[in-house]
């Protein structure tokens, strides 16, 4: 198996994407820590995944609690191999009703909350000798979301973050990648219905060539490729999972 004798780290891990991305890099022989604020999720998300997997209670938002769980998880499998940083957040809200509290809460939760994952976890990676981290941005990122300026603004910034951490950390073996879904069929998503965005959430479907939401399997795949041997030659770069929303 693809992943056998490694481990990965995946964050928001309890749901939707990275509950996904967990699951198919479990299914792929990997050890898996399953990182998330949600305690019990993790802990549901490991059962399922078997195979050694450990649910680890962390709040990305929380240096005290990235380093303890970082360290928890290389020590609880033996060191790490890939990190994915899937923890995200975002409300949908035009940018002029934002306040400062919502954009520390994004920033802090989709840019500031993987930057410091992945500051952790970098020593663990180098310690190794190699390994790939990846990224779950998004289409928002790359065209902008009306409606996610401050969200679009932090996916934005993991794209630019992955390019030059990828420069930086090549020369240690490691690869630095980023999957930009497009809309997907999670949690985060349904909730942003419930709040009263189904006709945009409509209109966008209806704009996709492919005329569908994303599945999180589909995303999750896109992070397995990333992070396998079979993308041994690529780094820096961003894979869209977008049903051709957006073509760059
Ligand atoms: N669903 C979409 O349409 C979509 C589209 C593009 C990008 N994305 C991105 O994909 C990623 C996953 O989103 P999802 O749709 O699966 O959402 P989700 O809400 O289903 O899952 C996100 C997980 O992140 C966890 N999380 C939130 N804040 C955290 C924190 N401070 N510390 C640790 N964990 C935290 C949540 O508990 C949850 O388990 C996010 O980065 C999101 O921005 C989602």
């Amino acid at each position: 198996m693809e992943f056998q004798d490694r481990a990965a780290l995946v964050t928001g891990a309890a749901s939707g994407i990275g509950r996904a991305t967990a699951l198919a890099f479990a299914a792929a022989g990997a050890r898996v820590a399953i990182c998330d604020l949600n305690v019990a999720g993790a802990e549901a998300a490991a059962a399922e995944a078997g195979g050694g997997a450990v649910a680890v209670g962390m709040d990305v938002t929380d240096a005290v609690s990235v380093r303890a769980g970082v360290e928890r998880a290389a020590s609880e499998l033996g060191g790490l191999d890939v990190v994915v940083n899937a923890a995200g957040w975002d409300r949908i809200m035009p940018f002029a009703k934002t306040d400062e509290a919502h954009w520390d809460r994004v920033i802090g939760i989709n840019y500031r909350g993987l930057l410091a994952v992945t500051h952790g976890a970098l020593p663990h990676l180098i310690e190794r000798g190699g390994g790939a981290i990846v990224n779950v941005a998004s289409e928002a990122g790359r065209a902008g979301s009306s409606g996610e300026a401050v969200y679009s603004g932090t996916k934005g910034a993991v794209i630019a973050f992955s390019k030059a951490l990828a420069r930086e950390v090549a020369r240690y073996g490691i690869r630095v990648n980023v999957v930009a879904p497009g809309l997907t069929d999670t949690p985060l998503l349904r909730g942003m219905i419930a709040d009263g965005n189904e006709k945009l959430i409509d209109a966008i479907v209806a704009a996709t060539p492919l005329r569908r939401l994303a599945r999180p399997e589909e995303v999750a795949e896109a992070a397995l490729f990333l992070a396998s041997s079979r993308a041994s030659f690529t780094t820096g770069e961003t894979l869209s999972v977008g049903g051709g929303l957006v073509m760059v």
